[in-house]
């Protein structure tokens, strides 16, 4: 069976046919699917969704985009959220300078009181990093204690080898099997398997032959099948593996 490592089931894009898609997800292979929060708000309907499901798992945080909501009382209401049995990570949280839709002193801002409250619960991390790699690695690094994922990885193979030996995971996407993917590839095929997990960050980023249509964790497959290309691996090997890390980085049973 396969572990999402990062979903968004609760966007409105599935509105429409949510209970049936969800009903639906064991017959695809998927066994085990992390939805990520993006925000107060959204982490708390995720962790509704989540007491719903047995096979689904909650994150919560703050995305860059809403980077300016986070100050001490929200980080006190992440506290609190952070004690529930479904909770099993904090994200999606970090810095996007591509959209740079919130000022940048403010993601960091943001990001870095995320992380030191990951750090005070022990807790792994779910990373959103774009086009901010410097920024990004340098506040990761002020927070040694810190551990988690690196989610749609968009860095170079160089600085996920370094993530990796730092303890992290590196999580892919329906980019991977993108024809122009010629840096995740080339991660993919270079860092140990056992530091590589699968995402589809549904409702977006759909594999091909699915790419710009919604995304949803049946796809995963399609993901597992390119990883076992890239490594030379069987598709069983792909699948096995990458939810033992997944298990593994969530500290799930
Ligand atoms: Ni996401």
């Amino acid at each position: 069976m396969l572990f999402d490592t990062h979903a968004h089931l609760n966007d409105p894009a599935f509105d429409e046919d949510r209970e049936a898609l969800m009903a639906g997800l064991a017959d695809k292979g998927i066994g085990l699917v992390m939805n990520a929060g993006c925000s107060l708000e959204s982490s708390r309907d995720i962790i509704r969704m989540a007491e719903r499901y047995p096979w689904l798992y909650a994150s919560v945080g703050s995305h860059p985009d809403s980077a300016d909501e986070v100050n001490e009382e929200v980080i006190e209401e992440y506290r609190k959220l952070c004690s529930h049995e479904k909770v099993k990570a904090i994200g999606e949280i970090g810095l996007d300078y591509y959209y740079e839709d919130i000022p940048r002193e403010i993601q960091k801002k943001a990001f870095r009181m995320q992380m030191a409250l990951a750090n005070e619960l022990d807790m792994p991390v779910i990373i959103h990093e774009r086009e901010a790699h410097d920024d990004g690695m340098r506040i990761v690094k002020e927070f040694p204690k810190v551990k988690g994922v690196f989610h749609c990885y968009s860095g170079s193979a160089e600085m996920a080898r370094q993530l990796v030996n730092m303890g992290w995971y590196i999580g892919f996407t329906g980019v991977l099997t993108f024809k122009n993917a010629r840096k995740a590839v080339e991660t993919a095929a270079s860092v140990p398997l056992e530091r590589i997990v699968l995402e589809t960050d549904c409702p977006f980023m759909a594999p091909e032959p699915y790419r710009g249509k919604r995304n949803d964790p049946g796809y995963l497959p399609k993901m597992a099948e390119k990883l076992a290309e890239i490594r030379g691996i069987s598709v069983e090997e792909a699948i096995a593996a990458t939810t033992e890390n997944a298990k593994r980085l969530y500290r799930i049973q």
